[in-house]
């Protein structure tokens, strides 16, 4: 990913005056303690257009027909010539029994050269690149026979791809279809999807989806762009599924598992908490394959009692059928095939279990103004423990009944220059009480993802997550996502950014990347003293397997900081790399229009065991020293 640079001396690439000489006195042979090996991992949840319009390939915006006052969201009439065809909810009649209704559509005159359909516009249009094959299904019934499927420009009435569906007769059933693109097509996201008809008739439709090419070529998969950007995270968990998307604005409304599972047309779609509906078409075990495909393990969230408008389930037998749900959910995840729910996942195709090691109770359960949620928190944990007496489980508050969880999540979103002032927060927290999961934080400058400015205070909050992960077990950045197309953004400040076309990662989102590359499995003694900017900070750890010193050095101020690093305690060849991260102003940043523009770049340099080195303004580096 890190674009690579002629090989230099360190010295000459940093020959830059500056005011600030600071000494960096490193103990290479005394360990202070282990780095967390699961300190950086990935959190998402159904926000920005996460899944839907974003990770989840479905091209089908609205592909169950949900009915508003203004009709069918997305999708439209398209009658050619003289044509004519009208469109209706039907109530009570659908393919399945959770999506038992549908739409309706009465052709009263079509011929082939004047055909009558609808259209879907997509997710802010529809990706086609050239040569590519597209995987489609509908269910419907009708007294039509057939049907003509197509991709089409929406701009030039260009038909990309088309194919004809036979066996439309008067029972439900599922036909599936595939479009194949020619090679002179230009890659573009104007396009729509059109069903159409040829003859006068009826047909009522439900679910209708279309995929491109997804990642691994997993049916009902995920974007491969999407994918890759998170692989070069260099993630080791997935916190799942959110955020208030687990807790949903009431009971009803919460990430229900059970309602998540099997064949899509099993699946009744649910409210999400950030003004639409989702599809769930990335369920649960969607979820855990997507952790699979990135080498990575779930950090399972359990829904606790506790939804957004207030309503909370008292402790006791009233919740005892939300913990059985965790504990069936655990079971999902980890059971072999001789287990109920380890069976059900083998029989979706998944028989392996995955692996678990933390399940968290819950989502910032402090909002919870009933107070109920340590006796909640309780219940949880007594029950998983009895059961799963190895598994980690994380609070999401202060528990004040006594109940030691093992892990509390810490959220922060804030300002650059509070981050800058928080630095030190977990140095001197007592290492007696439970581990801590920094499971959402995110420096919110920038819109819609952040800027270098806030890429910066990251990095410095990021070397005090390092210095202390002894005590932080585990961190996550949020949101990872943004759907950056006009009314694709909830929340302001995330990691990722993309539209149909293409996606870009913000340079927040390279400082992830090059700590969680650097991460190193212990932090080494070192000592920072002279000279020193103060918005300057330092992380070093090592990996002695791999022979190797990772120096983080944060430079968040305007100016140069100069800087001596002395290492002892093992010997430093020669071959050092150097990752930079930088920028001419705190408001720089990518945009969809322009990715690229703060990157690392990485460069081979002359390490020595002592280093003069120049810190460049507003910058990040990893200085990779070869230390045995
Ligand atoms: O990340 C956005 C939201 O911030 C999450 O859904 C919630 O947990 C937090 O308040």
């Amino acid at each position: 990913m890190f674009r690579k640079l002629s090989a230099l001396a360190l010295a000459a690439a940093v020959s830059t005056t500056c005011h600030a000489q600071a000494t960096l006195a490193i103990e290479a042979d005394k360990p202070v303690h282990p780095v967390s090996p699961m300190l950086y991992g990935l959190m998402t949840e159904e926000i920005n257009y996460s899944y839907d319009g974003g990770l989840y390939a479905e091209m089908v915006r609205n592909r169950t027909f949900n009915h508003s006052w203004s009709g069918f969201q997305h999708w439209t009439l398209d009658n050619a010539g003289d044509s004519s065809a009208t469109m209706k909810a039907v109530d009570n009649d659908g393919p399945s029994e959770v999506l038992n209704h549908s739409v309706r559509v009465d052709i009263a005159n079509a011929t082939n050269t004047a055909q009558a359909g609808v259209r879907n516009d997509g997710w802010w249009g529809m990706m086609l690149r050239p040569n590519t094959e597209y995987t489609g299904s509908l269910y419907v019934r009708g007294d039509i026979g057939s049907m003509v499927v197509s991709l089409v420009n929406s701009t030039t009435g260009h038909v990309a791809a088309t194919t004809t569906v036979e066996g439309i007769t008067g029972d439900w059933k599922q036909l599936r279809f595939t479009l194949h693109t020619g090679t002179a097509l230009q890659p573009g996201a104007g396009n729509h999807l059109l069903l159409s008809f040829t003859r006068p008739g009826s047909v009522q439709m439900q679910l209708v989806s279309l995929f491109p090419p997804t990642y691994k070529n997993r049916a009902n998969g995920n974007r491969s762009d999407l994918m890759e950007m998170m692989a070069n995270m260099h993630p080791k968990f997935l916190r799942l599924p959110g955020g208030n998307y687990l807790e949903g604005d009431t009971i009803q409304d919460r990430f229900d598992w059970k309602s998540t599972l099997g064949p899509l047309v099993d699946r009744p779609t649910h409210k999400g908490t950030w003004s639409y509906q989702s599809s769930d078409g990335l369920g649960i075990l969607e979820f855990l394959e997507w952790t699979e495909d990135l080498n990575i393990e779930p950090v399972l969230a359990v829904y606790a009692g506790y939804s957004l408008k207030g309503d909370h389930i008292t402790p006791g037998p009233g919740l005892k059928p939300y913990v059985d749900d965790a504990l069936d959910e655990i079971e999902f995840v980890t059971g072999d095939t001789s287990t109920k729910w380890g069976a059900v996942r083998a029989r979706l195709g998944h028989p392996q279990p995955f692996p678990l090691h933390y399940v968290e109770v819950g989502n910032e359960d402090m909002f919870d103004k009933s107070g109920s949620y340590s006796a909640r928190f309780t219940q949880f944990i007594k029950a998983i423990h009895a059961k799963y007496p190895s598994l980690k489980v994380i609070a999401t508050d202060v528990i004040k009944n006594g109940t030691q969880p093992d892990l509390v999540d810490d959220h922060y979103y804030k300002t650059a220059e509070e981050f800058y002032g928080m630095v030190n927060h977990y140095d001197s927290m007592p290492r007696t009480g439970p581990k801590i999961f920094v499971g959402e934080w995110a420096t919110r400058e920038g819109s819609p993802t952040t800027n270098l400015g806030a890429a910066l205070a990251d990095a410095a909050w990021m070397t005090g997550m390092e210095r202390n992960s002894d005590l932080i077990e585990m961190s996550s950045y949020a949101p990872l996502f943004v759907n950056v197309n006009p009314g694709g953004m909830q929340w302001e400040s995330d990691l990722i950014g993309y539209d149909a076309t293409k996606s870009y990662g913000s340079p927040s989102y390279y400082v992830q990347s090059m700590f969680a590359q650097y991460l190193g499995t212990e932090v080494s003694q070192s000592t920072l003293s002279g000279g020193v900017h103060t918005r300057f900070f330092t992380s070093v750890t090592r990996d002695p397997a791999k022979g190797e010193l990772y120096v983080k050095l944060v430079n968040g101020s305007s100016e140069p900081q100069g800087i001596d690093i002395k290492v002892s305690g093992v010997n430093v060849a020669a071959n050092g790399t150097l990752v930079t991260l930088k920028g001419d102003a705190r408001t720089a940043t990518n945009t969809i229009a322009d990715p690229e523009r703060i990157t690392p770049q990485t460069l081979k340099v002359r390490a020595s065991a002592n280093v003069h080195h120049t810190v460049p303004p507003l910058s990040v580096q990893v200085l990779v020293l070869p230390a045995k």
